[in-house]
């Protein structure tokens, strides 16, 4: 079955986008945006799953699409909206909350993970969260869904739930099985307290992670504060591995200076930390520090950035609502 290809991806507002979403997900929405349609969301509803202040969700909405457009996405190129403006989104997933199983949700370490140790306390809509995911991805029967490692399991529950609802309906090959876009080098960016815990948001110290916002004296700071040890940096990849702070830093220098994992060891290989940071600093700040400005100039001209959204909503609700019809009348609702 030759499917027409189609790019689908989602980020919450919930602040703070970070080195992690950039390298694992933003940087290569925007080279996808290149070959293929894409459509890129800001998932709101994902962020109200739990508690947000109604001024910052609000201001955070902006943010994150002038992240999309400072990171590079065109909106010309790509849809661009956010998630509740279009509420098929919201009633696919309804659908969807029929269709995929407790059993299967009942396996998903995000929620593990985010309802910590008091799960009866977490919000339904937290439980839930991956069918929405879901239902984001299917509704434009989209194919390819750049992502970080984290959503793996996700993007898994998504073919799953395509693949039930194609068998339940007796409908063959109706939602496309997604296919997730992981980058291979640098899936999952590493905290730079703890090199064993993705850098996350929700991370209290500030210091474990580099935002798109920082400043450049920000950046340097964090670089150089970054944790690693007394010994020099490994000659071998299997050394590396064992410290996976040094191999977070080594990473994310293969990443921005554009050279293989390998290569970078062989340059870094004998040399003291402070040699990698140094340098680290300098590139991430000439690479960081103009999307920030650009983040900081956008948000003085929120009226540009509603305009970029009703115009990206337009365009989705269109897709949206075509391919909700047709589920409609699958699941035989009138
Ligand atoms: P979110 O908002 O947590 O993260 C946005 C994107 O950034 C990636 N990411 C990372 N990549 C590498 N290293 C890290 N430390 C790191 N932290 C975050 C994430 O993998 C993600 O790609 N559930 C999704 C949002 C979503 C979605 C969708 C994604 C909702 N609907 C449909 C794809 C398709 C999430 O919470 O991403």
């Amino acid at each position: 079955m030759s499917e027409k290809k189609l790019v689908f991806s989602g980020v919450q507002p919930t602040g703070n986008l970070h080195l992690g979403n950039y390298l694992g997900a933003l940087k290569n929405f925007v080279s996808l945006q290149k070959n293929m349609d894409c459509i890129y969301c800001v998932v709101d509803l994902h962020a109200i799953t739990t508690f947000q202040n109604p001024k910052e969700l609000k201001n955070n909405i902006l943010e994150t699409t002038a992240s999309f457009l400072a990171t590079g996405l065109d909106p010309n190129k790509s849809i661009i909206f956010n998630q509740s403006s279009v509420s098929a989104h919201s009633e696919l997933a309804w659908i969807f909350n029929c269709v995929s199983r407790v059993g299967w949700l009942n396996r998903m370490t995000q929620f593990k993970d985010k309802a910590g140790s008091d799960k009866e306390k977490a919000s339904v809509g937290l439980y839930i969260y991956p069918n929405l995911m879901a239902a984001d991805i299917l509704l434009y029967k989209a194919t390819h869904v750049p992502v970080g490692a984290d959503q793996k399991q996700h993007l898994e529950l998504s073919r799953d739930i395509a693949q039930k609802f194609n068998n339940d309906f007796n409908c063959k090959g109706f939602f496309p099985l997604p296919e997730p876009l992981i980058l291979k080098n640098i899936s999952r960016v590493m905290s730079l307290r703890d090199g064993t815990k993705k850098m996350s948001k929700s991370e209290e110290s500030d210091y474990s992670r580099i935002n798109l916002k920082d400043s450049a004296d920000e950046i340097v700071k964090k670089i150089k504060k970054a944790k690693s040890d007394s010994e020099s940096i490994p000659d071998n990849l299997k050394s590396l591995e064992k410290k996976p702070e040094a191999l977070n830093l080594l990473n994310i220098y293969s990443e921005v200076s554009k050279i293989n994992l390998e290569k970078a060891l062989k340059e870094m290989a004998g040399k003291e930390y402070s040699f990698i940071k140094s340098k680290l600093a300098d590139l991430l700040v000439s690479e960081i520090s103009p999307v920030g400005k650009e983040i900081n100039k956008l948000m003085n001209d929120k009226a540009y950035l509603l305009q970029i959204l009703k115009k990206g909503t337009e365009k989705a609700s269109i897709k949206a609502e075509e391919n909700l019809k047709n589920v409609r009348e699958k699941v035989g609702l009138i």
